[in-house]
């Protein structure tokens, strides 16, 4: 009787292992960058370099000088966002006034373009200064023609004058944010674990959600680049559309500054890729496994014995 018990038992720790395992390969997979061209484009966008790999190349990106009302100069220039926007509209959107405003057009427009004619165009055929191909590969210049086919117009959930999202559910959005493997698990519940800025101008997701709704939706959807660890794209979790403007709602709650410094400043202890539960899961079954082999021991013994 007692070696039954034993042998069932273990058998039970290995099924229990087994699950944990298979909960945990289930988990928000923080490891490299999933092959989803659209998620390589909506990073490619902000600063490709970053996502890339490589050094940004020197000085200002060749089209900058034919403006001259956004001052910015150096890296930024190179930033396809610096550009055409963060909302894709270019001069016909957020970026039509203010520090960022260049004049020039958006990318919006250009998604109903074929792959072939938007990578043409990222290889200058329109204008010979708008050649990417000297820094990015076939495939980058690829997913950034299906990223820009995939635009979403964020004027019908964004309020631009505002900067509220327009009818975004915040309850729902706090449950997605608080959820367990949701944006707390790094940016922490008050969303201030994670401070982009400084300690004396901190800028969490509270604050950016507040400072610029078409930023905040862009990276929700696609991800930051070179993020450590990666942040998970909206688009992986196969969020909709709507879940990224609830969640937007509900980050505009959330501290935006000074008062929560000092939270910021605690050292940010940040999941792993697998971690724990792998770990717990791999014991468990090795423990279940021992128990059950002593008690097939504990079975022979008692039978020689009989
Ligand atoms: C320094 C500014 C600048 C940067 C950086 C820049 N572009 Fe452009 N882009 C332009 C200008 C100006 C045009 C208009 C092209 C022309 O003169 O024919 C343009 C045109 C385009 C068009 C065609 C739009 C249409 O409606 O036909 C696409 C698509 C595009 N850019 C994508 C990108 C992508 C993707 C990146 C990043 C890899 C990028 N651009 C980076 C300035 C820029
Ligand atoms: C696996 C960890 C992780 C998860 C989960 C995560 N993020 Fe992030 N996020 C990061 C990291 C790391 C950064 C970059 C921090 C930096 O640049 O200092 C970042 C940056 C951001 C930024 C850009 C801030 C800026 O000013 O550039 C936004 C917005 C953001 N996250 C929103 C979200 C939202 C919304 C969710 C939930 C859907 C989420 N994040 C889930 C790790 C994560």
């Amino acid at each position: 009787m007692k070696s039954k018990s034993l042998i069932i038992s273990g058998l039970l720790l290995m099924a229990l292992g087994l699950f944990v395992g298979i909960a945990a390969a289930q988990q928000i997979d923080t490891g490299p960058t999933p092959d989803v061209p659209e998620i390589h484009g909506g990073l490619l966008y902000d600063e490709w370099w970053e996502h890339v790999g490589v050094d940004v190349p020197e000085g200002d990106h060749p089209l900058w000088a034919t403006q001259s009302t956004n001052t910015r100069s150096g890296a930024d220039t190179w930033r396809c966002k610096e550009c055409h926007g963060w909302d894709y509209m270019g001069k016909d959107g957020a970026y039509g006034s203010g520090s960022h405003m260049t004049g020039f057009p958006g990318v919006f427009n250009a998604r109903t373009k074929s792959v072939d004619e938007l990578v043409g165009i990222l290889k200058g055929s329109s204008n010979p200064d708008h050649d990417f191909s000297v820094y990015l590969d076939d495939k980058s210049l690829n997913d950034l023609a299906v990223f820009i086919q995939g635009l979403n117009d964020y004027r019908q959930y964004v309020d631009y004058a505002a900067k509220a999202p327009m009818g975004g559910d915040a309850a729902h959005g706090k449950m997605l944010f608080e959820a367990e493997e949701g944006c707390q698990m790094c940016h922490g519940m008050d969303g201030a674990k994670l401070n982009f800025g400084d300690a004396t101008e901190p800028e969490f997701v509270g604050t950016l959600a507040v400072d610029n709704p078409q930023e905040f939706m862009h990276k929700a959807l696609y991800g930051q680049p070179a993020s450590d660890p990666r942040m998970t794209a909206a688009i992986e979790r196969g969020w909709a559309l709507s879940d990224v403007v609830d969640v937007l709602a509900f980050a505009q709650t959330l501290p935006t500054g000074f008062e929560t410094v000092a939270a910021a400043e605690a050292p940010a202890t940040l999941p792993q890729s697998g971690g724990v539960p792998l770990n717990i899961s791999i014991l468990l079954v090795i423990a279940g496994g021992l128990l059950a082999a002593s008690g097939l021991v504990v079975r022979r013994k008692e039978r020689i014995s009989r």
